[in-house]
């Protein structure tokens, strides 16, 4: 059983989907063992995306993950990893496929609605940035 770190992102929380997104995730199999929302302050959404620091879109994508308030919540099952990744669909929402959060609610490849750890290492670093031990079940 693996876990992961997913956000819904601040346009998903806007949009009013933050159970619709929970819910894609419930109804395959994941399991939700932490969750709350918070509101990132920019500095905090740059040390999330430290892996990003170099990208052309490092700038923007930490002003839009700081705009507003974020759902943020562990996920566990088997493949939990590569099973968010499936459930959220492609980064660019054109390329996303039907069925997934991605397709349904995004706007653009900035604007995705959703976030899900990469890896495993990834997983690592994201799920204590946001919880500790006693906050997870
Ligand atoms: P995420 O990390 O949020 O789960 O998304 P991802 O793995 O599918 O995509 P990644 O390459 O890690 O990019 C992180 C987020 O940055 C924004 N982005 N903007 N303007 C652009 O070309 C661009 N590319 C990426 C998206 O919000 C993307 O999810
Ligand atoms: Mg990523």
């Amino acid at each position: 059983m693996d876990r992961t770190l997913s956000i819904v992102k601040p346009d998903g929380v806007k949009k009013n989907v933050i159970g619709e997104v929970i819910s894609k995730f419930e109804k395959n199999g994941l399991r939700v063992s932490a969750l709350k929302m918070l509101h990132l302050s920019k500095e905090e959404a740059k040390s999330f995306y430290l892996v990003h620091k170099e990208r052309p879109f490092y700038n923007s994508l930490t002003e839009f993950m700081s705009e507003g308030p974020v759902v943020v919540m562990v996920l566990s099952g088997g493949n939990a990893i590569s099973k968010v990744r499936e459930i959220m669909g492609s980064t660019n929402p054109k390329d996303a496929a039907p069925g997934t959060i991605r397709a349904a609610f995004a706007s653009d490849i900035e604007r995705n609605i959703v976030h899900g750890s990469d890896s495993l290492q990834s997983a690592a670093y994201e799920i204590p940035f946001f919880f500790s031990a006693l906050e997870i079940m």
